[in-house]
């Protein structure tokens, strides 16, 4: 998984659950460690459980999935 450090950076500070302030960050995390779904993600970091049910978030976790989940 290619990592530089703006990236990292960016990834501290770019929330992809709005509703809980969850970071990129822990998103990638959460897939490095195994999480093969969006439901997977969401119980590992606590996204999705916010105000919006998900609707915000879902579509970004997805397409974090489709990049770094599988390599
Ligand atoms: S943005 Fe994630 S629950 Fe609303």
């Amino acid at each position: 998984m290619e990592n530089n450090v703006n990236e990292q950076i960016m990834d501290k500070l770019t929330k992809v659950c709005l509703c809980k302030a969850i970071p990129r960050s822990k998103m990638k995390e959460a897939i490095a460690n195994g999480a093969k779904t969006v439901e997977d993600v969401q119980k590992a970091t606590g996204a999705g459980s916010g105000p919006c049910c998900g609707r915000r978030c879902t579509p970004k976790i997805q397409e974090l999935l489709d990049k770094y989940a599988n390599q």
